[in-house]
């Protein structure tokens, strides 16, 4: 279930496990204000632990849906099919993004235009089957071909990960003499189904995944959970909205506005990560108890000359401000960049972290 799509900068499963396994009991309740693809919320269902999770990117909610249950094959199909019949019965007058030919073949183009119009766009009201094959859906829309050409995605050959620019792709394409593939979609998202759920195993444990600001959370969650097992965004190394941008126009943002339509929180200077992570740590603390554990994955920054670390700005700045919870462990991980907790990527910003840590806080008693 983890594989239904990739994120940038998301961690690894093995690493949510473990802190769930060690600072919580059946039962307890798991939250994850950064929920990305749905890490946490998945290993802590399989965990049995009640799962929340937030985040304020649409992208990650649906992928963080997903995850928030699980499905049987069947239902799961007949909903499907009952989209490819939507779609053959449908009178076809939807306007077609000629640019996104770039990726896309005309027919394919077609079929996912449909999906984006019916589902895509309505990603906010989708039943849980729904958001599921929506889910699904983002994870094929673009990735590499194999040798032989065949391909489980729908675009020409490209990363899976990040969407690329029309420009780049263009010529690429050219260069390469690249074949946008041609066939049907509704099949492709079928195969894929099928691939992820034989494998998975059913658990009945549902979580909750909200759409919605961390920075508030203390208005509008009122569980005490155990332990929050989080990855807050990192200063100013990912631009969630702009580098997934293919799948953020799949949900209905148009790719021309890219980050303008959504204000996400990840697109920091340094003055302004240190304000972000104090309204959270703030906002956060007030919905922690004394057996509440938050760790925190947050990797070293490299700009420049200049390693920025977590602990430095909570050491110089944050623990003045922040004064109900208290920094008692950090973890550290010197591990090498081919294995690294989150696989982030740098920018001409600065080079993601060369270091991740994990940064445990408890609340303090008084
Ligand atoms: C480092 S990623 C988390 C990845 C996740 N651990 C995983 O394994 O997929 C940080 C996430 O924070 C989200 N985010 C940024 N600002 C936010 C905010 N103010 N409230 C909630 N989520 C936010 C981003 O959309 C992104 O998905």
């Amino acid at each position: 279930m983890h594989r239904i799509c990739s994120y940038v900068a998301m961690f690894p499963p093995t690493l949510a496990n473990y802190f769930i396994e060690n600072y919580s009991e059946e039962n307890d309740v798991i939250l994850d204000t950064f929920s990305g693809r749905g890490t946490t919320v998945l290993e802590a269902r399989m965990l049995n632990r009640k799962a929340y999770a937030i985040d304020l990117n649409p992208f990650a909610y649906v992928l963080s849906k997903a995850k928030s249950n699980s499905f049987l094959l069947e239902e799961v199909l007949d909903e499907l099919k009952k989209w490819e019949v939507q779609y053959n019965s449908y009178n076809f007058d939807i306007e077609i993004d000629d640019e996104m030919e770039i990726y896309y073949s005309r027919a394919n183009l077609k079929q996912i235009t449909f999906i984006k119009e019916f589902y895509g766009k309505n990603w906010r009201t989708l039943d849980e089957i729904q958001n599921f094959i929506l889910a699904i859906t983002l994870g094929l829309m673009h990735g590499p071909q194999r040798k032989s050409g065949d391909s489980m995605y729908f675009s020409l050959s490209m990363s899976n990960c990040i969407s690329m620019s029309k420009n780049y792709v263009k010529n690429f394409a050219n260069k390469k003499n690249l074949k946008r593939p041609e066939d049907n979609i509704f099949s492709k998202i079928e195969n894929r189904i099928k691939n992820i759920l034989k494998g998975s195993k059913y658990s009945k444990v549902q979580a909750k995944v909200l759409y919605g600001n961390s920075l508030e959370i203390s208005n509008y969650i009122d569980v005490k959970p155990k332990l929050i097992f989080t990855s807050p965004p990192y200063l100013n190394i990912i631009n969630y909205t702009q580098q997934n941008w293919i799948k953020m126009w799949l949900l209905g943002y148009d790719s021309k506005d890219k980050n303008n339509d959504l204000k996400l929180d990840d697109k920091h200077n340094i003055k302004n990560y240190i304000e972000f992570m104090k309204k959270y740590l703030i906002s956060i603390s007030k919905i922690m108890d004394k057996n509440s554990t938050l760790a925190m994955v947050i990797g070293d920054v490299q700009k420049v000359n200049e390693v920025y670390s977590f602990d430095k700005m909570w050491n110089e700045n944050l623990r003045f401000y922040v004064k109900d919870i208290v920094l008692t462990e950090i973890y550290t991980d010197p591990i090498n960049q081919n294995n690294k907790a989150t696989n982030s990527m740098g920018n001409r910003a600065g080079k993601s972290t060369r270091i991740d840590k994990i940064y445990i806080f408890k609340k303090v008693i008084k």
